[in-house]
């Protein structure tokens, strides 16, 4: 019903336009509709758009000039076309070939849609654009190679479509503005090229839920502005090239839920010193929690769940006092001995710790009374699947453990 009489209406403000145009070019001084071909443009991607539920385009039409429309930025100067800012407007549509018409564009921000098809390979002539911004959306198809022409591309995010195919990281690495790349939630496939690494000015890249396989390539420690790097749930596997870990620009790197295999390198916490996350779990790292990781001060999250660690906690631990995640989870740490709880007391100075699991290990001993003092901050604690023994302890905080939301103890206290 709604598609209907929108595309309808659409076709009428069209066929209107052309008479439009024809009439206006005998006008001389034709100010109102200085660019005629950025307001065919505009009307074709309405065109294209076939449900606007919040009526987001009812402006869109010839009672005032199109840099008025809703959505729609001009520059000043020349009244051209500059940007193109609709997000959650619900619409379903595609996106017309016709935008790449529109030549002075520079931001694109059409987000939290449900606009399917493909990325028109028509961008490419879009040589002012810096932000590409096409987040959750329905989009299918390949990443258009021919986006390696908008030179001055700073940001481009397509983070929760339906892309499909390989990354034109070959193309796309001539692209020195770019500094965001954002390809979360699609299904890429293929592997990451060496070419990554021509990439100087990306300061994040997010790869994270794809399917993505291979190594991550040596040549992206080459990226020396590199900050955030997500790569979370893909089928990658190897190891973390250690010039990843020698880029003292890294605040997160999130490799979760793949192949990995390695150790943290002993020097981990100096030469990441700016290391606020670091999200490994679901691989097969093996080795121990490098003592290192606790000169990365700006700590916040320690995320080693279900790998193959082992060895001691380094007792100074605590040392990272802006900790709020610390998840050893189903690994091998701890000797089933006495000292192995030893690093808890240090914790007791993260006044911010929230989430805490030391849960299926071979963690041994008591369970130490300094445990009660942990943050009030705790809302989960997973203790269980150990070799502990002992009570849980008074004083402190310790009634706080029955109003922690997650408390799980199972199989460490023998009844
Ligand atoms: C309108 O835009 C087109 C395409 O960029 C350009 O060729 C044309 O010169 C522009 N016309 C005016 C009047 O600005
Ligand atoms: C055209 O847009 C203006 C401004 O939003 C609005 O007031 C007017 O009702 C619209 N006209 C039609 C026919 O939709
Ligand atoms: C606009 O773009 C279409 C498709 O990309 C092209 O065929 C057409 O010639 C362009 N029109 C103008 C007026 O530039
Ligand atoms: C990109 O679009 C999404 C969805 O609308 C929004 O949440 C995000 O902030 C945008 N990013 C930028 C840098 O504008
Ligand atoms: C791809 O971009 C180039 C350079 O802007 C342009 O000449 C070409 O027409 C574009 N391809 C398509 C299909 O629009
Ligand atoms: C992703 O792509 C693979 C290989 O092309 C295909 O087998 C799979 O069904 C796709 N998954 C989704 C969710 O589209
Ligand atoms: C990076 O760019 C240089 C030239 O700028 C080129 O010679 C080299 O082959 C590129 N590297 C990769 C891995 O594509
Ligand atoms: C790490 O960086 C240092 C100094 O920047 C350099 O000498 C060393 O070769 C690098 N190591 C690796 C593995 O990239
Ligand atoms: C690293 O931390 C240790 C122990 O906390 C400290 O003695 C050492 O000085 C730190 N090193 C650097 C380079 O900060
Ligand atoms: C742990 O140590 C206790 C006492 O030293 C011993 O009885 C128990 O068998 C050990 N458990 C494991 C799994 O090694
Ligand atoms: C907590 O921090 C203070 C100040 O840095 C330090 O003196 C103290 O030893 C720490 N406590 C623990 C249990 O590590
Ligand atoms: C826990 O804190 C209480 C009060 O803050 C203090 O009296 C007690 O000594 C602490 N317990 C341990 C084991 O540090």
């Amino acid at each position: 019903m709604w598609g209907l009489r929108s595309s309808t209406l659409a076709n009428i403000f069209l066929l209107l336009s052309v008479a439009m145009n024809f009439s206006v070019s005998h006008v001389s001084a034709s100010k109102q509709f200085q660019n005629e071909t950025d307001r065919l443009a505009l009307l074709e991607f309405k065109n294209q758009i076939h449900d606007d539920p919040f009526g987001a385009l009812n402006s869109w039409n010839h009672s005032q000039h199109h840099c008025r429309w809703e959505g729609v930025t001009c520059s000043t100067r020349h009244q051209r076309v500059i940007a193109l800012t609709l997000r959650q407007k619900q619409f379903s549509g595609t996106i017309s070939p016709q935008v790449g018409n529109l030549s002075f564009m520079r931001s694109i921000q059409l987000g939290e849609s449900q606009f399917h098809g493909g990325i028109p390979q028509e961008f490419g002539r879009l040589f002012r654009l810096r932000v590409l911004n096409l987040s959750h959306n329905a989009i299918s198809g390949k990443i258009p190679v021919n986006l390696s022409y908008c030179l001055e591309l700073i940001y481009i995010s397509l983070t929760g479509n339906n892309l499909e195919g390989k990354i034109p990281i070959d193309q796309l690495s001539n692209l020195k503005k770019l500094k965001r790349i954002g390809f979360n939630n699609n299904n890429l496939t293929g592997e990451i090229p060496s070419s990554i690494g021509n990439l100087s000015s990306l300061t994040s890249l997010s790869l994270a839920f794809n399917n993505l396989e291979g190594n991550l390539p040596m040549e992206m420690g080459l990226l020396r502005r590199l900050s955030f790097l997500a790569a979370t749930e893909n089928k990658l596997s190897g190891i973390i090239p250690a010039s990843i870990f020698n880029s003292s620009a890294i605040t997160a790197i999130a490799v979760g839920g793949n192949s990995f295999h390695g150790s943290l390198p002993t020097n981990i916490g100096l030469t990441l010193p700016n290391l606020q996350a670091l999200y490994v779990g679901g691989n097969n790292f093996y080795g121990s929690l490098p003592t290192s990781i606790t000169n990365a001060s700006g700590l916040e999250i320690l995320d080693l769940p279900n790998n193959k660690f082992a060895g001691q906690i380094p007792t100074n631990l605590g040392d990272l006092t802006n900790l709020q995640k610390l998840n050893l989870d189903t690994n091998l740490f701890g000797g089933n001995s006495t000292g192995d709880l030893d690093f808890i007391a240090s914790l007791t100075n993260c006044s911010g710790l929230r989430i805490f699991s030391l849960g299926y290990n071979k963690f041994g001993g008591n369970i130490p009374r300094v445990m009660a003092n942990l943050s009030n901050q705790l809302a989960a604690l997973y203790l269980g699947g150990n070799q502990l023994s002992g009570t849980i302890p008074e004083g402190g905080h310790s009634k706080r453990f029955w109003q922690i939301t997650k408390f799980a103890i199972s199989k460490s206290i023998p009844k």
